[in-house]
């Protein structure tokens, strides 16, 4: 066995310094402004460089199987075969990288497939090699690493002071306070207030308007408009997972899904009403008489009532039990492979699990991503707005990621209409907007969040991360 790999292995090595070698020194020489380096996208600079670090770390990556890597030779394949995805591609002027980034696997396939059959590949090597040919590489390593127990999984990259939690199944029932119990008909009601547009002064403008069912209970616009047409500053958020987020709002200003529901119904740009003139309209009508002495005992309708059914109501409405939460309980076929190869990323290299965990996906903290327009007309300093602290500026609170892929526009402005586009942001660090003269001293400029870090993914892990943000 050791005799074949290591055959393979200088087969491959020899084609490569044949077919691969003297490329790489042209465009290792090429000054960055040469066409076929400048005509490419940026991308392809980036992936140049950083294989350039490989190649310094020395043999940094050449984990072969049984220690085969300090015999000679081998850590020499290893690099030439690290070296072939994908800047030496680029160089031997192959065709560009297509959509699923799969394009080295001509030259790859050159280079021993007996590795990736031992079963002894260790995780790291597995990975180089899935990256290598995604979305067709070998994933059988990945999977049997994944269909063990969750507390057997790789551990996630988490920074050193963040207190954070295990991924986890959603409970079938959403968590409710001991003073607001969701009895069906409480639910009931609650329903019926959020689609009626009688909560609003004009009578046209429901909660239903801007958190519909069909939306992923948001609007599906980048910022939401209410009475008179007027648009407000920032994305609706989807109500399905709002029984995990405390305090709520993108901003934190509600402590609780009680105190949250009447704040619409007061915002001069969304229902532009008040809570009490809601009340006694509803009252007026007749319509709700009934309900309200079955759920509270009298018929007597208050803001305070209301806002217990409706947010009873928006507990109920937890999204479905999906694939996601079946492959955390064990059935492993219910994530494909490059959506499990995304949940490996999410974990480890990609970072998000610094914020983005436990069973709702978020540390329900604040954070800056660098999205403020601090100065400028568009300016939303979050956070800060509701403490007045500074060092609050420019923070979001994080949220949660189930049902993301149906609850776009993403972010609390709505600045992004495709997951693909959030995801490039997060590979290249967020958005770090430095303070201008006159904005030096001014100590609410915000400061970048120390969680973010530019992150080197290839473009296949990118769309793996992406298409397993979907099965959430
Ligand atoms: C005009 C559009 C509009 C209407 C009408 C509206 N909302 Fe919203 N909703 C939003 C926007 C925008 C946000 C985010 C605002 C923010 O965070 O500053 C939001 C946030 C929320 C949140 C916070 C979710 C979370 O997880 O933090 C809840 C809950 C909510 N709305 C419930 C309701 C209810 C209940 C009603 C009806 C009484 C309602 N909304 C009416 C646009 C609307
Ligand atoms: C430093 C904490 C932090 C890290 C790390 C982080 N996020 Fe986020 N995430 C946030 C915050 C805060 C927001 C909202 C920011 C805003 O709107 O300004 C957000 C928003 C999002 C959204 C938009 C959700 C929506 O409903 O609009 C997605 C998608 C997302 N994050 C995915 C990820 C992924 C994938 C990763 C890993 C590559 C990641 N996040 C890493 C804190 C973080």
């Amino acid at each position: 066995m050791k005799l074949k790999l290591a055959n393979a292995a200088w087969l491959g090595f020899a084609l490569l310094g044949l077919l691969s070698l003297e490329p790489i020194q042209r465009l290792f020489s090429a000054p960055a402004s040469t066409p076929h380096v400048q005509g490419q996208d940026a991308r392809r600079r980036q992936d140049w460089l950083s294989w350039q670090g490989v190649q310094q770390g020395s043999c940094a990556w050449g984990a072969l199987p049984n220690g085969l890597h300090r015999k000679g030779g081998i850590c020499g394949v290893a690099n030439a075969r690290r070296a072939v995805s994908p800047p030496a591609l680029y160089a031997l002027h192959l065709p560009p990288l297509r959509s699923n980034g799969h394009q080295e696997e001509p030259l790859n396939r050159l280079l021993s497939p007996t590795a990736a059959q031992a079963p002894e590949t260790s995780l790291e090597t597995c990975l180089e090699r899935i990256k290598a040919s995604a979305p067709h590489g070998d994933f059988a390593c990945l999977r049997r690493v994944y269909q063990q127990p969750i507390t057997q999984w790789p551990a996630p990259h988490i920074d050193p002071g963040v207190s954070w939690q295990e991924m986890a199944a959603l409970p079938r029932k959403a968590p409710e306070p001991d003073d607001n119990p969701g009895t069906p008909e409480k639910i009931a009601l609650g329903a019926r207030l959020f689609d009626d547009p009688r909560l609003s002064v004009s009578g046209q403008i429901a909660c239903a308007n801007c958190h519909d069912r069909q939306l992923g209970w948001a609007d599906g616009r980048s910022v939401s408009f209410g009475h008179d047409r007027q648009t407000g500053r920032r994305n609706a958020i989807s109500v399905a997972m709002s029984a995990f987020a405390e305090p709520l709002f993108w901003d934190g200003r509600a402590a609780t899904l009680e105190a949250q529901a009447l704040h619409p119904i007061a915002d001069a740009r969304e229902m532009a009403f008040t809570p009490e003139d809601a009340a006694r309209r509803l009252h007026q009508t007749g319509d709700y008489d009934a309900a309200f002495a079955q759920v509270f005992g009298d018929a007597q309708i208050t803001p305070q009532r209301m806002a217990y059914a409706l947010a009873a109501f928006q507990r109920s409405l937890l999204p479905r039990f999906n694939r996601f939460d079946r492959f955390l309980e064990g059935r492993h076929s219910a994530l494909n492979d490059q959506q499990l190869w995304g949940l490996h990323l999410f974990r480890t290299r990609a970072r998000c699990m610094n914020c983005h965990f436990g069973a709702a996906l978020t540390d329900n903290q604040f954070h800056n991503l660098g999205l403020h327009f601090h100065g400028r007309a568009r300016q939303d300093l979050g956070r800060y707005e509701v403490t007045g602290n500074p060092e609050d500026s420019g923070k979001f609170r994080t949220p949660s990621l189930r049902g993301v892929g149906k609850s776009g526009p993403w972010m609390h402005n709505g600045l992004f209409h495709d997951l693909r586009g959030v995801m490039n942001m997060y590979n290249a660090g967020m958005p770090r907007p430095r303070p201008n003269a006159r904005q030096q001293n001014d100590p609410t400029f915000p400061k970048p969040d120390p969680l973010l870090q530019p992150l080197d993914l290839h473009r296949s892990e990118i769309e793996a991360i992406t298409e397993f943000l979907r099965t959430l």
